[in-house]
């Protein structure tokens, strides 16, 4: 079987820096069990069975290249999670003056449309753009269907106003309704590009640099930092900080920063 085959130390390291120089992701040698098993997965369903096949594969077909650089992202994420910030904002920020949102390494867009519907219920004017470098991720979110386990921590009355229960072979799922998803819009987006596509009053770039070292943390930075405005808000995941990087915010609250 493929998810039994070793992969030698040398075509590890040729695997694991083709992730890095695409995604920032660093895959270190403790990393070896979660890129074979990943790898594998992408073997069986390419029914290539050999390693340095796979790699000849990955590097004369695209479609397979971002098929693999998909497999060896980790995507975890589920509505209000780390909730902290998004009370923050409702609390802080006038909900007449239209917000611009980023939820950069957006995932599957449970994060954008946590922020949305919350929101939402407080009568704020708001766009989300929601980004991610994986395309099968951004395909999950523009179809806004979530399984049940997804929804755990959302209030009953949120999921009553927002959410609808889905029948039949979608029973066990919710979708997000219409007029929460028209708040929401998905674009891909590698954050080692230096370019954002565009300026935001707040940022989200949550439980994703915690992949990366150092020299692509402040590279990361230094793009989102460009990308907002003055007075506007960051946030990363609450077991991550910005020690260490050199940046121009100041810290509101834990893990979330104001720039001057
Ligand atoms: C663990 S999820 C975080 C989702 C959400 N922000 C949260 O906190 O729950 C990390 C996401 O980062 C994305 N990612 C990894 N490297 C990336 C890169 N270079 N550019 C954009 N997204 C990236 C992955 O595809 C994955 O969906």
């Amino acid at each position: 079987m493929v998810s039994e085959t070793k992969i030698s130390l040398e075509q590890f390291k040729k695997l694991s820096r083709i992730v890095y120089k695409e995604s920032g992701i660093v895959l270190n040698e403790q990393k070896y069990n979660l890129l074979v098993a990943r790898l594998s997965k992408r073997m069986r369903l390419t029914k290539i069975s050999s390693v340095s096949d796979y790699i000849q594969e990955i590097s004369s077909n695209p479609d397979e290249f971002i098929e693999f650089i998909d497999a060896t992202t980790t995507n975890h994420t589920f509505f209000f999670r780390e909730n902290k910030h998004c009370e923050y904002i409702i609390k802080t920020l006038d909900n007449k003056k239209p917000l611009k949102i980023w939820s950069a390494a957006s995932s599957s867009g449970e994060e954008a449309f946590s922020l949305a519907v919350q929101l939402l219920a407080n009568s704020f004017l708001f766009n989300i753009y929601a980004s991610d470098v994986s395309d099968s991720m951004l395909a999950l979110g523009q179809r806004a269907i979530y399984p049940k386990e997804k929804i755990r921590a959302v209030p009953p009355s949120m999921l009553h106003t927002y959410f609808q229960r889905g029948k039949g072979k979608w029973k066990g799922h919710v979708r997000i309704k219409p007029e929460v998803q028209q708040h929401v819009k998905f674009e891909k987006f590698n954050l080692l590009s230096s370019t954002p596509f565009d300026t935001f009053d707040i940022i989200f770039c949550r439980n994703v640099m915690i992949y990366f070292d150092t020299p692509t943390r402040q590279k990361v930075v230094n793009t989102l930092c460009r990308a907002l405005n003055p007075g506007g808000y960051f946030f990363v995941g609450m077991s991550e900080s910005l020690t260490g990087l050199e940046h121009n915010l100041t810290t509101v609250l834990p893990s979330g920063y104001k720039k001057k």
